[in-house]
Protein backbone atom coordinates (compact mmCIF):
# COMPACT_ATOMS: atom_id res chain seq x y z
CA UNK A 1 0.00 0.00 0.00
CA UNK A 2 1.65 3.23 -0.79
CA UNK A 3 -1.60 5.42 -0.63
CA UNK A 4 0.68 7.38 2.17
CA UNK A 5 3.04 8.53 -0.62
CA UNK A 6 3.46 12.22 -0.94
CA UNK A 7 0.38 12.98 1.50
CA UNK A 8 0.81 15.13 4.91
CA UNK A 9 0.20 14.17 8.33
CA UNK A 10 -1.80 16.89 9.83
CA UNK A 11 -4.65 15.11 11.67
CA UNK A 12 -5.28 11.42 12.56
CA UNK A 13 -8.56 12.01 11.05
CA UNK A 14 -6.52 12.03 8.01
CA UNK A 15 -5.64 8.28 7.83
CA UNK A 16 -8.35 5.55 7.50
CA UNK A 17 -8.59 2.67 9.85
CA UNK A 18 -6.39 0.35 7.10
CA UNK A 19 -3.51 3.33 6.78
CA UNK A 20 -3.13 3.27 10.46
CA UNK A 21 -3.17 -0.15 11.39
CA UNK A 22 -0.47 0.04 8.19
CA UNK A 23 1.44 2.45 9.72
CA UNK A 24 1.68 0.13 12.60
CA UNK A 25 2.53 -3.01 10.95
CA UNK A 26 5.59 -0.89 9.62
CA UNK A 27 6.25 0.11 12.71
CA UNK A 28 6.93 -3.61 13.80
CA UNK A 29 9.05 -4.31 10.66
CA UNK A 30 11.40 -1.36 12.35
CA UNK A 31 11.35 -2.17 15.47
CA UNK A 32 12.96 -5.51 14.79
CA UNK A 33 15.62 -3.61 12.22
CA UNK A 34 15.64 -0.05 12.75
CA UNK A 35 18.70 0.22 11.17
CA UNK A 36 17.86 -0.26 7.29
CA UNK A 37 19.99 2.38 5.24
CA UNK A 38 16.56 3.47 3.15
CA UNK A 39 17.17 7.57 3.44
CA UNK A 40 20.80 7.93 2.04
CA UNK A 41 20.41 10.47 0.30
CA UNK A 42 17.19 12.09 1.38
CA UNK A 43 16.92 15.17 3.87
CA UNK A 44 14.16 15.97 6.58
CA UNK A 45 13.54 19.54 7.67
CA UNK A 46 12.57 20.08 11.01
CA UNK A 47 11.15 23.11 12.07
CA UNK A 48 10.07 23.28 16.10
CA UNK A 49 8.67 26.50 16.77
CA UNK A 50 7.93 25.18 20.42
CA UNK A 51 10.18 23.06 22.57
CA UNK A 52 10.40 19.51 22.46
CA UNK A 53 12.60 16.56 23.66
CA UNK A 54 10.68 13.33 22.88
CA UNK A 55 9.13 14.66 19.31
CA UNK A 56 12.09 16.08 17.85
CA UNK A 57 15.14 13.61 18.63
CA UNK A 58 13.11 10.98 18.33
CA UNK A 59 12.84 12.44 13.90
CA UNK A 60 16.33 12.76 14.57
CA UNK A 61 17.50 9.75 15.60
CA UNK A 62 14.64 7.75 13.28
CA UNK A 63 15.98 9.80 9.89
CA UNK A 64 19.79 9.33 11.58
CA UNK A 65 19.11 5.28 11.90
CA UNK A 66 17.70 4.97 8.21
CA UNK A 67 20.69 6.70 6.67
CA UNK A 68 19.59 9.75 5.74
CA UNK A 69 20.01 13.99 7.02
CA UNK A 70 18.06 16.29 8.91
CA UNK A 71 18.35 19.62 9.13
CA UNK A 72 16.07 22.33 11.08
CA UNK A 73 15.70 24.45 14.14
CA UNK A 74 14.44 23.63 17.50
CA UNK A 75 13.05 27.31 18.34
CA UNK A 76 11.70 30.10 16.50
CA UNK A 77 14.55 32.20 18.17
CA UNK A 78 17.28 30.68 15.79
CA UNK A 79 15.75 31.52 12.85
CA UNK A 80 15.02 34.23 10.59
CA UNK A 81 11.17 34.13 11.99
CA UNK A 82 13.00 36.19 14.77
CA UNK A 83 13.17 38.32 12.18
CA UNK A 84 9.37 38.68 10.66
CA UNK A 85 9.50 35.98 8.40
CA UNK A 86 5.68 34.72 8.06
CA UNK A 87 5.40 30.72 8.29
CA UNK A 88 4.23 30.44 4.04
CA UNK A 89 8.05 32.37 3.49
CA UNK A 90 9.76 30.23 6.16
CA UNK A 91 7.76 26.73 4.65
CA UNK A 92 8.84 27.28 0.75
CA UNK A 93 12.04 27.90 1.77
CA UNK A 94 12.81 24.84 3.83
CA UNK A 95 11.01 23.00 1.25
CA UNK A 96 14.34 24.11 -1.62
CA UNK A 97 16.15 21.86 1.59
CA UNK A 98 14.08 18.65 2.53
CA UNK A 99 11.86 15.77 1.18
CA UNK A 100 9.65 16.41 3.52
CA UNK A 101 8.88 18.38 6.58
CA UNK A 102 7.75 17.62 10.24
CA UNK A 103 6.93 20.78 11.95
CA UNK A 104 5.72 21.89 15.85
CA UNK A 105 4.16 25.28 16.09
CA UNK A 106 2.24 26.65 19.08
CA UNK A 107 -0.87 27.60 16.85
CA UNK A 108 -4.06 25.64 16.12
CA UNK A 109 -4.02 24.98 12.41
CA UNK A 110 -0.81 26.01 11.80
CA UNK A 111 0.35 22.84 10.36
CA UNK A 112 -3.18 22.92 8.31
CA UNK A 113 -1.79 25.65 6.50
CA UNK A 114 1.69 24.73 6.04
CA UNK A 115 0.62 21.91 4.31
CA UNK A 116 -1.56 24.23 1.76
CA UNK A 117 0.90 26.29 0.69
CA UNK A 118 4.02 23.61 0.83
CA UNK A 119 5.23 21.35 -2.46
CA UNK A 120 6.67 19.09 0.06
CA UNK A 121 4.35 16.93 2.47
CA UNK A 122 3.68 17.99 5.76
CA UNK A 123 4.06 15.89 8.98
CA UNK A 124 2.53 17.82 11.93
CA UNK A 125 4.75 17.13 15.35
CA UNK A 126 1.63 19.26 17.18
CA UNK A 127 -0.06 22.70 16.65
CA UNK A 128 -1.05 24.56 19.77
CA UNK A 129 -3.81 22.45 21.19
CA UNK A 130 -5.25 20.77 18.39
CA UNK A 131 -3.51 17.60 17.28
CA UNK A 132 -0.73 15.15 17.66
CA UNK A 133 -0.87 12.83 15.00
CA UNK A 134 2.52 11.32 15.35
CA UNK A 135 2.12 10.65 19.23
CA UNK A 136 -1.38 9.35 18.69
CA UNK A 137 -0.05 6.83 16.47
CA UNK A 138 3.05 5.59 18.95
CA UNK A 139 -0.09 5.72 21.40
CA UNK A 140 -1.74 3.07 19.33
CA UNK A 141 0.97 1.06 18.88
CA UNK A 142 1.89 1.20 22.49
CA UNK A 143 -1.80 0.18 23.53
CA UNK A 144 -1.28 -2.47 20.46
CA UNK A 145 1.76 -4.23 21.57
CA UNK A 146 0.66 -4.36 25.45
CA UNK A 147 -3.19 -5.52 25.00
CA UNK A 148 -2.64 -7.64 21.60
CA UNK A 149 -5.47 -5.71 20.42
CA UNK A 150 -6.91 -2.54 19.14
CA UNK A 151 -10.35 -3.33 19.63
CA UNK A 152 -12.73 -3.03 22.67
CA UNK A 153 -10.25 -1.53 24.53
CA UNK A 154 -11.10 0.66 27.66
CA UNK A 155 -9.17 3.74 28.34
CA UNK A 156 -9.26 6.40 30.79
CA UNK A 157 -7.91 9.32 30.32
CA UNK A 158 -6.95 11.67 32.95
CA UNK A 159 -5.81 15.24 33.56
CA UNK A 160 -5.93 17.91 31.42
CA UNK A 161 -8.96 17.37 28.40
CA UNK A 162 -9.19 19.98 27.61
CA UNK A 163 -5.70 21.27 26.44
CA UNK A 164 -3.77 18.41 26.03
CA UNK A 165 -3.81 17.48 22.24
CA UNK A 166 -2.37 14.18 22.85
CA UNK A 167 -6.13 13.06 24.07
CA UNK A 168 -7.76 14.55 21.37
CA UNK A 169 -6.12 12.82 18.44
CA UNK A 170 -6.65 9.01 20.77
CA UNK A 171 -9.92 9.52 21.13
CA UNK A 172 -10.57 10.05 17.44
CA UNK A 173 -8.33 7.36 16.58
CA UNK A 174 -9.56 4.83 19.30
CA UNK A 175 -13.32 5.95 18.18
CA UNK A 176 -12.53 3.71 15.26
CA UNK A 177 -11.60 0.64 17.25
CA UNK A 178 -14.91 0.81 19.07
CA UNK A 179 -12.98 1.80 22.76
CA UNK A 180 -14.97 3.13 25.80
CA UNK A 181 -13.76 5.98 26.82
CA UNK A 182 -13.71 7.41 30.98
CA UNK A 183 -12.84 10.61 31.31
CA UNK A 184 -11.08 12.29 34.68
CA UNK A 185 -10.38 15.53 34.39
CA UNK A 186 -11.33 19.25 36.75
CA UNK A 187 -14.69 20.63 35.42
CA UNK A 188 -12.30 23.57 33.81
CA UNK A 189 -10.50 20.84 31.41
CA UNK A 190 -13.15 18.73 30.34
CA UNK A 191 -12.91 16.91 26.86
CA UNK A 192 -13.92 19.62 24.21
CA UNK A 193 -17.55 18.46 22.64
CA UNK A 194 -15.87 18.59 19.27
CA UNK A 195 -13.72 15.67 20.25
CA UNK A 196 -16.66 13.94 22.07
CA UNK A 197 -18.73 14.11 19.15
CA UNK A 198 -16.33 11.78 16.97
CA UNK A 199 -17.27 8.97 19.67
CA UNK A 200 -21.28 9.83 18.93
CA UNK A 201 -20.63 9.50 15.53
CA UNK A 202 -19.05 6.08 16.21
CA UNK A 203 -21.99 5.03 18.35
CA UNK A 204 -19.82 4.95 21.19
CA UNK A 205 -19.62 5.98 24.85
CA UNK A 206 -17.93 7.78 27.46
CA UNK A 207 -18.43 8.91 31.08
CA UNK A 208 -16.96 11.86 32.88
CA UNK A 209 -15.36 11.75 36.08
CA UNK A 210 -14.16 14.23 38.67
CA UNK A 211 -12.65 11.52 40.73
CA UNK A 212 -9.80 9.16 38.99
CA UNK A 213 -10.08 6.31 41.65
CA UNK A 214 -13.57 5.69 39.82
CA UNK A 215 -12.03 4.74 36.80
CA UNK A 216 -8.80 2.43 38.57
CA UNK A 217 -10.72 -0.68 38.27
CA UNK A 218 -12.25 -0.57 34.82
CA UNK A 219 -9.12 0.78 32.72
CA UNK A 220 -7.22 -1.65 30.37
CA UNK A 221 -4.75 1.63 29.84
CA UNK A 222 -4.70 4.40 31.80
CA UNK A 223 -3.96 7.43 30.25
CA UNK A 224 -1.98 10.36 32.53
CA UNK A 225 -1.91 13.67 31.08
CA UNK A 226 -0.04 16.71 32.18
CA UNK A 227 -1.91 20.12 32.97
CA UNK A 228 -0.55 22.23 30.19
CA UNK A 229 -0.10 25.48 32.04
CA UNK A 230 1.39 27.57 29.27
CA UNK A 231 -1.79 27.00 27.47
CA UNK A 232 -3.82 28.61 30.22
CA UNK A 233 -5.00 32.39 29.47
CA UNK A 234 -4.71 33.14 33.50
CA UNK A 235 -1.72 31.69 35.44
CA UNK A 236 -4.43 32.17 38.69
CA UNK A 237 -6.51 29.33 36.73
CA UNK A 238 -3.59 27.13 36.12
CA UNK A 239 -2.84 27.58 40.06
CA UNK A 240 -6.05 26.18 40.78
CA UNK A 241 -5.86 22.86 38.86
CA UNK A 242 -2.35 21.95 38.51
CA UNK A 243 -2.07 19.21 41.11
CA UNK A 244 -5.71 17.81 40.31
CA UNK A 245 -4.54 14.27 39.85
CA UNK A 246 -1.04 12.66 41.00
CA UNK A 247 -0.96 8.70 40.47
CA UNK A 248 0.82 6.89 43.40
CA UNK A 249 2.11 3.90 43.31
CA UNK A 250 0.15 2.64 46.01
CA UNK A 251 -2.92 3.94 43.74
CA UNK A 252 -2.47 1.14 41.61
CA UNK A 253 -3.39 -1.75 43.74
CA UNK A 254 -6.69 -3.79 42.40
CA UNK A 255 -6.49 -2.33 39.04
CA UNK A 256 -6.58 -4.81 35.90
CA UNK A 257 -3.28 -7.27 35.68
CA UNK A 258 -3.42 -6.23 31.70
CA UNK A 259 -3.81 -2.43 32.52
CA UNK A 260 -0.69 -0.13 31.79
CA UNK A 261 0.10 3.46 32.61
CA UNK A 262 0.51 5.42 29.27
CA UNK A 263 2.00 9.28 29.84
CA UNK A 264 3.13 11.45 26.35
CA UNK A 265 5.59 12.79 28.76
CA UNK A 266 6.64 15.05 29.72
CA UNK A 267 5.73 14.89 33.25
CA UNK A 268 5.88 16.83 35.95
CA UNK A 269 4.13 15.87 38.96
CA UNK A 270 0.80 13.98 37.53
CA UNK A 271 3.18 10.46 38.29
CA UNK A 272 5.22 9.91 41.37
CA UNK A 273 9.02 8.70 40.54
CA UNK A 274 7.82 5.44 43.07
CA UNK A 275 5.15 4.06 39.95
CA UNK A 276 8.35 4.05 37.29
CA UNK A 277 9.42 0.36 38.75
CA UNK A 278 5.70 -1.00 38.82
CA UNK A 279 5.68 -3.28 36.07
CA UNK A 280 2.29 -1.26 34.74
CA UNK A 281 4.22 1.95 33.61
CA UNK A 282 4.78 1.89 30.40
CA UNK A 283 5.60 5.36 29.24
CA UNK A 284 9.36 5.44 28.59
CA UNK A 285 8.82 2.19 26.52
CA UNK A 286 6.14 4.51 25.00
CA UNK A 287 8.32 6.96 23.78
CA UNK A 288 11.23 4.26 22.37
CA UNK A 289 7.88 3.04 20.69
CA UNK A 290 7.85 6.77 18.94
CA UNK A 291 11.33 6.12 16.85
CA UNK A 292 9.96 2.70 14.55
CA UNK A 293 5.87 4.61 14.04
CA UNK A 294 8.22 7.66 13.18
CA UNK A 295 10.13 5.44 10.68
CA UNK A 296 7.28 3.78 9.66
CA UNK A 297 5.70 7.33 8.85
CA UNK A 298 8.51 8.54 6.75
CA UNK A 299 9.32 5.56 4.97
CA UNK A 300 5.75 5.21 4.13
CA UNK A 301 5.22 9.37 3.04
CA UNK A 302 8.48 8.80 1.17
CA UNK A 303 7.31 6.14 -0.75
CA UNK A 304 10.02 3.88 -0.11
CA UNK A 305 7.80 0.86 2.17
N1 LIG B 1 5.28 13.64 23.80
C1 LIG B 1 5.78 14.80 23.39
O1 LIG B 1 5.26 15.45 22.47
O2 LIG B 1 6.90 15.20 24.06
P1 LIG B 1 7.81 16.43 23.68
O3 LIG B 1 7.00 17.68 23.94
O4 LIG B 1 9.02 16.32 24.53
O5 LIG B 1 8.11 16.32 22.20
Amino acid sequence: MNKLKGRSLISITDYSKEEIIHILDLAEEFEKNHRQKILDGYVVGSLFFEPSTRTRLSFESSVQYLGGSIIGFASADTSSVKKGESLKDTILTVSNYSDLIVMRNPMDGSARYASEVSPVPIINAGDGANQHPTQCLLDLYSIRKTQGRLENISIAMVGDLKYGRTVHSLVQALSLFDATFHFVSPDSLKMPSSVKAWIKKANLSYNQYTDMMDVMPLADILYMTRIQGERFPDPLEYEKVKNSYILANSMLKGTKDNMRVLHSLPRVNEIKEDVDNNPKAYYFQQAKNGVYVRQALIAAILGLK
